[in-house]
């Protein structure tokens, strides 16, 4: 185990923010981890797994540990089903991709989604009408006060649309270290009415497809919308799509007619968060080295040596318009630090 000192995080997040962390380690197996908690038992610590899903606006003064645990193994099976152990520090794509080789069905629509599997479950990673909670079936996660490894059930998690009880209550106190899935093994359970699935199987020319052609739409349509981070920083959805109740919705749809909703509750519509950037004209908007996306208004993008303040910048600058315009206020989806 070695404490590296002042290293740039530049990449170790996709949005490619160039920041230092003061003290940096790798841990590769949990009674590292162990170690390095006991270590650092009275001063704070932070928590990197694959830096998907974060905007860094400082230096960090702290010891940055990086969670890189490392193994995929098969826990049980049968006939119908897999049951599957994942540690923390493999790369969510890898995983999928390893699934789509042994024929293990459910997390194809979650192709190509930046990140680790042990971050995943912290915001319920989502995409093409699937969510991870859908075939998540326990974690393993590490106190970091008590230094007590609890496993978490799936009502435990108290999973939600991009979000769980690992971003509420219970933020910054575990450190997720293996994450357990049930896949089906045969029957696989085909999504594609979600968005342009189908369109771009209709393309491929597959009408009977199976897990790997589902995974590769996924994929194409994916690498059509969002940028890659290893080309352009960013972070996936910058904002979280509001949810707003019906009667405003109603009056919304009033004023502009093609405004797009998903029924949530009887009560509650979800609006696209990017129609609605779009519509406040910032898509494609660049800013010096760092904007809006061109072809998806809910990812704000880094084109090299933008600061972390000047995204965070851009972000309340689009927030605010969007109340301005719409009366809905917008919530960032990924962490600020
Ligand atoms: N839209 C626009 N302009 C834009 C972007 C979107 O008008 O610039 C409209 C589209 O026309 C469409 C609607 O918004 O009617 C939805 O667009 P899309 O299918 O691209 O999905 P999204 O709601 O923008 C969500 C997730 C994505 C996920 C896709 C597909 C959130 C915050 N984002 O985006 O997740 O890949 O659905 O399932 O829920 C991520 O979390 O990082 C992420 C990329």
């Amino acid at each position: 185990m070695k404490i590296q000192h002042d290293i740039s995080l530049k990449s170790y997040n996709t949005f490619g923010i160039d920041v230092k962390a003061k003290h940096f380690i790798s841990v590769t197996s949990i009674n590292e981890l162990l170690e390095v908690l006991k270590l650092e038992e009275n001063s704070d610590i932070f928590i990197l797994g694959g830096g998907s899903n974060m905007l860094l606006t400082q230096d960090i003064n702290t010891l940055v540990v990086h969670v890189n645990l490392k193994g995929i193994s098969i826990v049980s099976d049968d006939e119908d089903h897999v049951i599957i152990n994942v540690k923390a520090g493999e790369n969510w794509h890898d995983f999928v991709c390893w699934c789509l080789e042994h024929d293990f069905g459910g997390l194809e629509n979650l192709s190509l989604i930046p990140g680790n599997v042990g971050t995943a479950p912290i915001q319920n990673i989502g995409a093409y009408g699937v969510e991870l909670k859908d075939h998540f079936v326990s974690c393993e996660a590490l106190n970091v006060y008590s230094r007590e490894i609890k496993t978490f059930t799936k009502s435990e998690c108290h999973f939600d649309y991009r979000n769980s009880i690992f971003k509420q209550e219970l933020k910054g106190s575990y450190i997720i270290c293996s994450v357990t899935f049930k896949l089906t093994k045969r029957a696989h359970v085909l999504h594609t009415s979600y968005g342009t699935i189908q369109n771009e199987l209709d393309h491929m020319e597959i009408t009977n497809p199976n897990i790997q052609d589902i995974s590769k739409a996924v994929v194409t349509i994916r690498k059509s919308k969002l940028p890659d981070p290893k080309e352009i920083g960013n972070s996936g959805s910058f904002f979280k799509n509001p949810v707003i109740d019906k009667l405003a919705f109603q009056k919304l749809a009033e004023k502009f007619e093609d405004i797009p909703s998903y029924i949530v509750s009887e009560n509650e519509i979800k609006v696209p968060a990017g129609w609605l950037i779009e519509k406040a004209g910032f898509k494609g908007k660049r800013f010096d080295n760092y904007g809006v996306h061109k072809k998806q208004a809910l990812v704000l993008v880094n084109y090299g040596g933008a600061n972390g303040d000047d995204i965070l910048n851009l972000s309340k600058l689009i927030q605010n318009t969007i109340l301005r315009i719409f009366g809905i206020e917008i919530e960032a989806e990924v962490n600020i630090i």
